[in-house]
């Protein structure tokens, strides 16, 4: 196992969303990697804190607010409440706050922070003169734009939106951006996992060895008002990535409580996709420094949900509800979807064969009816009973005690490496060796002659461990089925799953002899596709 960070705080952090709509699987796929890694290291012993939250001011939102006829406040509680809010049950997390940009713990300590940036002479004011997309809440130069088509024939479009960006002409203040060259690259020098994956480390080494300008950080109020008060000169609101980024800091006591900051910060590790990850990775580490706080741990920028090879978006309205997939198949499989088919950090596509067929071989085939089958053969043939082993010292059972160990620790490294799919890979090499020992060791025909009964009995709390073992590293990826199936297998007996252990877990026969063993509703059934279709999953034993 990796290093060993019991009683040590792990924060980790999504991005916070704009809500100019609902959210779509793309936001989803954030929030549950962001989950499975609070959770993961909860069950290490760490303090796990998990922020997620709302981006709600700037133009974009303003814009959609004024398209909706309703003020930008009425639009952003709106959509918290009714899409981003319920967003978090629909798959699932478990978060330890959820920040939104408007409350007014947020709005006072970015002011606090502004001022002290201000006073220590990081801010000063001067004239901006270019293009800015709504979209992207971001300044373009000349470099980020390309030739529109179709309706923008003849203009100059944003890359990302294809979109017309507004020529802004302004007295603004900036942030000395500039002066921090030098600091983030020696920054990126010495920690060399800041930024990773290592194409999001390269590509951003890269773009500060090309040079930094000093970035524009407050609007005039003459064009628009919705965002936080420049608290020197209240006729500028803050930029809304200026105001966005420190959601990270405000939420955890920034200049309200100092204790609860200082127990926190620097963060593990921040969530982001690619798209944002120069913000996360150049902007707000300059930030901090500027403001002699220290810089997260690690920026982690992961890969696109693409649909038609194009990321999956908003504003292109190609989202996908998570809900349309939940309501089909589960929290529990969205969740094991998309950790698992997607490597972390790379580009992936969704598809609904894809996410069947996983679904019916790796969840319900694989690990679904291999926790089924041994749970019934115990009630079967023990009535009912986990049955009393000896030493448990045949190579085969020893065998599947080694795998899980392995596992376990293979998973853990991978976790730390923040390769959830790794992870998982590593944890479901347990479920082939369990299906493969129940092949072999064939309990069926154990069960035939009384003679061969103790060797049944082994056979059978072999697997039964296994599948405790599996219930705890699973749990962070399927939190509700594997409560199902802790709950059938240890009858309240060990405790809750959440406080097992993970450096305990593969500790070999901790389950009881005597455990009543009840009955395990199916975890993945089967599912009736809408056009009719059925696919396969009914266990089998
Ligand atoms: O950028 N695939 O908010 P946003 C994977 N408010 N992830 C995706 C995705 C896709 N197709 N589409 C969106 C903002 N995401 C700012 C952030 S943080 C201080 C401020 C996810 O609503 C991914 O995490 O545009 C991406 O970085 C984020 O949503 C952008 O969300
Ligand atoms: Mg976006």
């Amino acid at each position: 196992m990796s290093a060993q960070r019991a009683g040590e705080s792990f924060y980790v952090t999504t991005p916070i969303f704009y809500v100019n709509d609902a959210p779509h699987i793309g936001h989803a796929y954030t929030e549950v990697a962001a989950d499975v890694l609070a959770r993961w290291h909860r069950q290490r012993g760490e303090n796990s804190f998990l922020l997620t939250g709302t981006d709600e001011h700037g133009e974009k939102v303003l814009r959609t607010a004024a398209a909706n006829k309703v003020s930008p406040q009425d639009w952003t509680d709106k959509l918290v409440h009714d899409s981003w809010l319920p967003l978090l049950e629909t798959i699932d997390i478990d978060n330890q706050d959820f920040i939104r940009t408007t409350e007014p713990r947020h709005e006072a300590n970015v002011q606090k922070f502004m001022q002290h940036l201000y006073d220590t002479g990081f801010i000063y004011q001067g004239s901006f003169k270019g293009a800015y997309c709504v979209g992207c809440e971001e300044y373009k130069n000349k470099a980020d734009l390309v030739d529109g088509t179709g309706e923008f024939e003849g203009i100059e479009v944003c890359a990302i939106h294809s979109k017309p960006v507004e020529q802004l002409e302004e007295t603004n203040y900036f942030f000395k951006l500039s002066e921090f060259e030098q600091p983030l690259l020696d920054f990126y020098e010495a920690n060399p996992n800041f930024i990773q994956p290592e194409s999001a480390r390269n590509e951003v080494v890269s773009f500060v060895r090309r040079g930094l300008e000093d970035l524009s950080i407050s609007r005039s109020k003459e064009k628009f008002d919705w965002g936080i008060d420049i608290p020197w000169d209240s006729s500028h609101i803050t930029y809304v990535w200026f105001d966005a980024l420190l959601n990270y800091i405000t939420a955890i006591g920034y200049g309200s409580d100092q204790a609860k900051f200082e127990s926190l910060w620097p963060a593990t590790t921040q969530i982001v996709g690619k798209d944002i990850l120069r913000f996360h990775a150049v902007i707000w580490p300059a930030m901090l420094m500027a403001a002699k706080i220290a810089p997260p741990h690690q920026i982690f920028g992961h890969g696109w949900l693409l649909v038609g090879g194009e990321k999956m978006s908003k504003s292109k309205l190609t989202g996908i509800a998570p809900s349309e997939i939940t309501d089909v198949f589960g929290s529990d499989a969205f969740r094991y979807y998309f950790m698992k088919a997607i490597a972390f950090g790379q580009d992936g596509s969704f598809s609904y064969e894809d996410l069947s067929a996983r679904y019916q071989s790796e969840l319900a085939n694989g690990f679904g009816n291999l926790a089924s089958r041994t749970l019934a053969m115990i009630r079967k043939y023990f009535d009912g009973a986990l049955p009393s082993v000896g030493a448990l010292d045949n190579p085969a059972d020893q065998q599947v005690a080694a795998v899980a160990a392995k596992a376990v620790s293979d998973a853990d490294d991978a976790i730390e490496r923040v390769a959830i799919q790794d992870a998982i890979n590593a944890i479901f090499t347990l479920v082939d060796e369990l299906n493969n020992y129940i092949t072999q060791q064939e309990p069926w025909v154990l069960a035939k002659n009384e003679e061969t009964h103790a060797r049944l009995a082994e056979v059978l709390y072999t697997c039964a461990e296994g599948l405790r073992v599996l219930a705890i590293a699973l749990a962070p990826v399927m939190p509700k089925a594997t409560a199902k199936l802790w709950a059938a297998l240890t009858e309240g007996k060990l405790g809750e799953l959440a406080n097992q252990p993970l450096s305990e877990s593969a500790t070999w026969a901790q389950l009881l002899a005597g455990t009543k063993i009840s009955e395990l509703d199916v975890l993945f059934p089967r599912i009736e596709l809408a056009d009719g279709a059925e696919s396969q999953t009914q266990a089998k034993n």
